[in-house]
């Protein structure tokens, strides 16, 4: 039997499970406000038309970790137009699909603003650095590394989990039990948002196994987290990787292994000799990853140690 590859057909056929999962996160999803999540009493007026202070570093006691890992996470939240756009355009805004394209906008919309709103009133980075960084960010924009339906539902499955990773372990870093709670419920949106996904990657599965073979083992070979793009990236990557927030073991034991293991990616058999090669090629990148994660948790501990020995 020959699987479904056009968008139209795909689309068509997994709009019984989005509806499904649609209803299921809408039943599941609880409400909450991004306000009683910020302590409005510690913030102040800024320089400027209100004659405040101006911001300076030691206005704040968070770990310099937490605050380029929350740099990060806030400047990936606000490219959510980059994000919408290629969503909607690939999933469209019709029926189910669309009632989810607009739902998952409006729960990503309060992430940006609950972080921007904790880090200016706690001060804790510069408000200055921070807007002309997400300008920076907003104007290179988004776009999908492998468009399509079947690359775009495996690579939104493994972002929603990495972003809600890396949120979680923000939170934990922070030092601030605010904060923590903060991300903390920005964290069970990601989760919920990668349930749906990976329940539709899983429906995927079943209807087109070939296509969606290829889709994952590409979107997992290439993988790059959505914030890549900001300036900087690769040096504020490295900084919240040394700093156990978000690295390679993390990224194959509690991102990528998970969601293929909960969907028996790699045990598929039935396939074409095409959909073989893909889940084969999975399984040896997998090892690869899981081979370079141990040499750069050892390379890891080898500087701690130095630096250890060094205070
Ligand atoms: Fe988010
Ligand atoms: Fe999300």
């Amino acid at each position: 039997m020959s699987e479904p590859t056009d968008t139209i057909a795909l689309l068509h056929a997994l709009e019984p499970t989005v509806e499904t999962n649609l209803n299921r996160h809408l039943a599941t999803a609880k409400e909450w406000f991004p306000h009683e999540y910020v302590p409005w009493s510690a913030g102040r007026d800024f320089n400027g038309i209100m004659g405040g202070e101006e911001w300076s570093p030691e206005q704040s006691q968070l770990p310099e970790l937490a605050r380029t890992s929350l740099i990060v996470n806030l400047l990936t939240e606000d490219n959510l137009p980059s994000y919408h756009y290629e969503i909607a355009t690939t999933f469209g805004r019709d029926g189910a699909w669309g009632t989810w394209v607009h739902r998952w906008t409006a729960e990503e919309g309060r992430h940006g603003t609950a972080i921007r709103d904790y880090l200016t009133t706690t001060r804790a980075v510069d408000p200055v650095a921070l807007e002309r960084a997400r300008m920076t960010h907003m104007e290179a924009g988004f776009a999908n590394q492998q468009p399509g339906v079947l690359p775009s539902i495996s690579y939104v499955s493994f972002q929603e989990l990495a972003t809600r990773v890396s949120h979680r372990n923000t939170g934990h870093v922070s030092g601030d039990p605010v904060c923590d709670q903060l991300l903390a419920k920005v964290a069970a949106d990601e989760n919920l948002h990668m349930l749906f996904y990976r329940n539709l990657l899983g429906a995927a599965l079943e209807l087109a196994p070939n296509g969606t073979m290829r889709a994952i083992t590409d979107v997992v070979k290439s993988f790059q987290m959505p914030g890549h793009g900001i300036e900087g990236f690769g040096r504020k990557a490295v900084q919240i990787a040394m700093g156990g927030i978000y690295d390679l073991r993390i990224h194959h034991d509690e991102v990528l292994t998970p969601i293929l293991r909960q969907l028996k990616v790699l045990d598929r058999t039935g396939l074409s000799g095409e959909g073989e090669k893909a889940r084969d090629e999975l399984a040896e990148f997998l090892a690869g990853l899981d081979a370079q994660a141990t040499r750069f948790e050892e390379k890891r501990a080898a500087v701690q140690a130095r630096k250890a020995a060094r205070e």
